[in-house]
């Protein structure tokens, strides 16, 4: 048991409450972290008069050599520690002697670990919306091939009107462009230095704060020690935003799921991204775009555990703060192999044209434009609407799409009726008269697309 405070103390601690209060076993995770922050804070000791510049070359080379031997193996994070504060400070205690006992002068775990956190998710956070973008370069792709892929477009998954693939696939490019939208602002919010913060009160050391965060690349140092030591806000916005990815990554793979079933056969998911069943010979299961959607659930809990940790604490650090990790970190790894499966498994994905083309056409998904079509030629829009609710009760009967009747029997439902309904509405019209900026016409979706290109060339 390797701790750093025991002078006060006149027993060991129990055995229990050191392994139920240490944090080893997962704040190992940001040592790079933690020693970027001491190198930036030792060089500002020194900066300011507070240490020697012999001392703070020895310090550094100790926390470089502790780098590079936990990185080659050689040097190995063990439960013996409490937290990777006390690894990194004891092993360079170990290595360099008595300079290393400076190495934590105006400093307190509490701004050390803020720190550190920050450090870590800053990092993932940049990598999340890299993976994001991954994804929207491969949705723009499968939008630019399928402009003129027609295809049902559902409310209440009823068919409701025709659009294309483009379109729908254009939906969620919205959505994922939001998204990194909503990790750029988090980014830019939690993007100020608590180190230097002390415990909850500053330090009476001169420490230069602005040295320190610009060292470590934030756009300055942070107002309020108070806050900075006990604020988590920026961890409760990320794991917000990462419940929104995955819920919107989680409605894709339902749709996908469905797409994918022999009732639809709207695409085939790739070989590489199905499993089988240990049982029927002829399964090929979605079970990554299930995981997909069911791992959504985990992401959420994290979102309303570390709300509920935080909503009781006083200020200013409290120790169960320490739960924000965990729970950070499974998130942010649940989410990167989300994301990163499911451009897989769309890249390589199959798409069956003519089956959607083919259930486009039936379900009277034109039924709105042979509405409009009458009301082009001077019938009020209520009356037209059951004119063609009538007639699609009559092609029911007669198991058979608007298309499919002749003039004549147009003409039993309204005498407007002529030779050019059906050019009004085939499935092209139906899609290519929808020109409106959002619609899924070719003319206006080609420019969305355009739009989309200029901006993941930003
Ligand atoms: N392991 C602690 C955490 O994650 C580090 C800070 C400890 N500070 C303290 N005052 N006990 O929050």
């Amino acid at each position: 048991m390797a701790q750093l405070w025991g002078g006060r103390f006149t027993k060991e601690t129990d055995k229990l409450v050191y392994n139920f209060n240490a944090s080893i076993s997962f704040d190992q995770k940001f040592y790079r972290q933690d020693i970027r922050g001491s190198i930036a804070h030792v060089k500002m000791l020194e900066k300011q008069g507070i240490l020697t510049e012999e001392e703070r070359e020895q310090i550094i080379a100790g926390l470089e050599g502790i780098l590079r031997d936990v990185e080659n193996g050689t040097l190995e994070i063990t439960s013996e520690y409490e937290d990777i504060h006390s690894f990194v400070e004891a092993n360079l205690i170990d290595r360099i002697g008595d300079a290393g006992k400076k190495l934590h002068t105006g400093r307190s775990r509490n701004d050390q670990v803020a720190l550190d956190m920050k450090l870590y998710t800053r990092d993932e956070v940049e990598a999340i919306d890299e993976l994001v973008k991954e994804l929207l370069v491969v949705i723009n792709r499968i939008m630019k091939e399928n402009v003129h892929t027609y295809m049902p477009g559902f409310t209440h998954l009823q068919k409701a009107q025709p659009l294309t693939l483009a379109h729908h696939f254009g939906a969620y490019f919205e959505m994922f462009r939001r998204d990194r939208g909503r990790l750029q602002d988090i980014h830019e919010r939690m993007n100020w230095c608590p180190l230097g913060s002390g415990a909850l009160a500053g330090t009476t050391y001169p420490l230069d704060r602005a040295y320190t965060a610009e060292l470590l690349d934030f756009a300055g140092p942070t107002n309020n020690s108070m806050d900075s030591v006990s604020d988590r806000d920026y961890l409760i916005e990320l794991l917000s935003a990462l419940s929104t990815i995955m819920m919107h990554l989680s409605r894709f793979c339902e749709e996908i799921i469905t797409w994918n079933t022999n009732e639809y056969r709207f695409v085939e998911i790739d070989d590489a991204y199905s499993t089988g069943s240990s049982i029927m010979p002829q399964k090929k299961n979605p079970d990554i775009a299930e995981l997909v959607r069911g791992k959504t659930g985990r992401v959420y809990g994290a979102l309303v555990s570390i709300l509920t940790t935080m909503k009781g604490l006083p200020l200013a650090y409290n120790k169960d703060m320490q739960e924000d990790k965990e729970l950070t970190f499974d998130a942010i790894d649940t989410v990167k192999g989300c994301l990163a499966l499911f451009t897989g498994m769309i890249d390589t994905m199959k798409f069956r044209n003519e089956v959607m083309e083919a259930s486009a056409k039936n379900g009277f998904t034109n039924a709105t434009d042979a509405a409009d079509y009458l009301v082009v030629k001077g019938v009020p829009f209520r009356d037209a609407h059951g004119i063609i609710g009538r007639l699609v009760l009559y092609c029911i009967d007669k198991d058979c799409a608007l298309d499919d009747l002749t003039v004549e029997e147009f003409k039993q439902f309204s005498e407007v009726f002529d030779q050019d309904i059906y050019e009004a509405i085939s499935m092209e019209t139906c899609v290519e008269k929808r020109m409106t900026i959002g619609a899924p016409g070719s003319a206006v979706m080609e420019q969305v697309i355009a739009a989309n290109d200029a901006y993941l060339a930003r």
